[in-house]
């Protein structure tokens, strides 16, 4: 049996961008679930850093990494909202984790914490998210935690010349 993985998850700071950077490069060159592939993230890290900035202003949002002891960033998840009176209340979210730490527990704690944050937070009271379809182990552990299908978005997906349904999945939270 694998040993247990020690990490924290915690909030994401200004000084993180040079990493994040870095590890969307890796991250994006390991799956095929993402919506960019690795020359499609081309974010510098002033603009990173302009973006996480951005996130800690805004109340409705939140970035979230998963970190080991050494300080290296294994796993990210982050909600973002508009700030239009009408929408500002609903959520989207993206979550990706480092393909040698798939299956240890970091996105169930990454999504736990996002979880607690919405439950508790006064004006988030919807979260969504957008998964390919033939993404099992995702789309399940969504499912679990709650989340309900909502839509499709046919083929609106092409991978390596195949095209994948969308799924568009939602969850609603009573303000508290
Ligand atoms: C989806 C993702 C975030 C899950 O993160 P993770 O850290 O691997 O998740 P966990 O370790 O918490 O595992 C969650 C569940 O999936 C299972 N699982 C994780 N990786 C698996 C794998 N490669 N194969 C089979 N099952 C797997 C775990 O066993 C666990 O199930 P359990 O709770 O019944 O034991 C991660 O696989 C990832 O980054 N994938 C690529 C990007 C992506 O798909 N992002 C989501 C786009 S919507």
């Amino acid at each position: 049996m694998e040993e247990s993985l020690s990490f924290v998850i915690r909030e994401a700071e200004v000084s993180d961008a040079g990493a994040l950077v870095v590890y969307f490069k890796q991250v994006a060159a390991e799956s095929h679930f993402l919506s960019f592939d690795e020359t499609e993230f081309t974010k510098t890290q002033e603009e990173q850093a302009a973006l996480l900035q951005d996130f800690k202003d805004k109340e409705n949002q939140i970035y979230l990494v998963a970190c080991l002891g050494s300080g290296e960033i294994i796993g990210q998840l982050s909600v973002w909202s508009t700030h239009k009176k009408r929408s500002r209340h609903a959520g989207e979210f993206g979550i990706v984790v480092k393909k040698k730490y798939w299956g240890r527990g970091v996105g169930s704690k990454l999504l736990q914490a996002m979880l607690e944050w919405a439950r508790s937070h006064p004006i988030i009271s919807r979260l969504s998210l957008t998964v390919q379809e033939d993404n099992e182990v995702a789309i399940r552990q969504y499912k679990r935690l709650g989340f309900e299908e909502e839509g499709r978005d046919r083929k609106a997906s092409l991978v390596n010349g195949k095209y994948y349904d969308l799924i568009r999945m939602g969850m609603l939270f009573p303000n508290p």
